[in-house]
């Protein structure tokens, strides 16, 4: 499996900082991909949708091309991201949801439960998501046709 090794922006609430930093320190030292750290950074409560916006913004306006959020369900910052143009973030707490988030979905944000999954799994998944390839034709027709949907219809 050839891995995808462009930057990476994550982003955090204070519920997933712990997970946030081993899986940012996996990726730059075990993986030597760019990560770009918008925080949270300690365990000092604060809103999701202040991270999930930041992380989204940047992945919506191509200034990244990826990205990873957690908070401590995923629920929320899924939530959030998802109503940026442009942004495909899926909340994938296992492994079969990593690849196929990315095989089915061209997956551009990964979300994870800093709360639901513990280090290994969270590893385990992330390599999953940097290495599984899309694999257009009919999917990236699917996501054409939700890329288009408006309240309007
Ligand atoms: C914070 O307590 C919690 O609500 C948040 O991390 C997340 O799980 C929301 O979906």
């Amino acid at each position: 499996m050839i891995e995808n090794t462009s930057p990476i922006i994550i982003g955090c609430d204070h519920a997933a900082v712990q997970l946030k930093n081993i899986i940012k320190d996996y990726l730059e030292t075990g993986k030597g991909i760019t990560v770009e750290d918008a925080g949270a950074y300690d365990d000092v409560s604060v809103d999701y949708p202040d991270f999930g916006k930041y992380v989204a913004e940047a992945v919506s306006i191509g200034r990244m091309e990826r990205g990873i959020l957690l908070c401590g369900t995923g629920i929320g910052m899924s939530m959030v991201a998802n109503r940026f143009p442009g942004v495909r973030a899926a909340l994938c707490n296992d492994i079969f949801a990593a690849r196929m988030s990315r095989r089915h979905n061209n997956a551009n944000i990964l979300v994870l439960g800093g709360r639901v999954i513990g280090d290994v799994l969270a590893m385990e998944i992330v390599d999953t998501w940097l290495t599984e390839p899309f694999e257009g034709g009919r999917h990236q027709s699917r996501l054409m046709k939700f890329d288009r949907i408006t309240v309007d219809g």
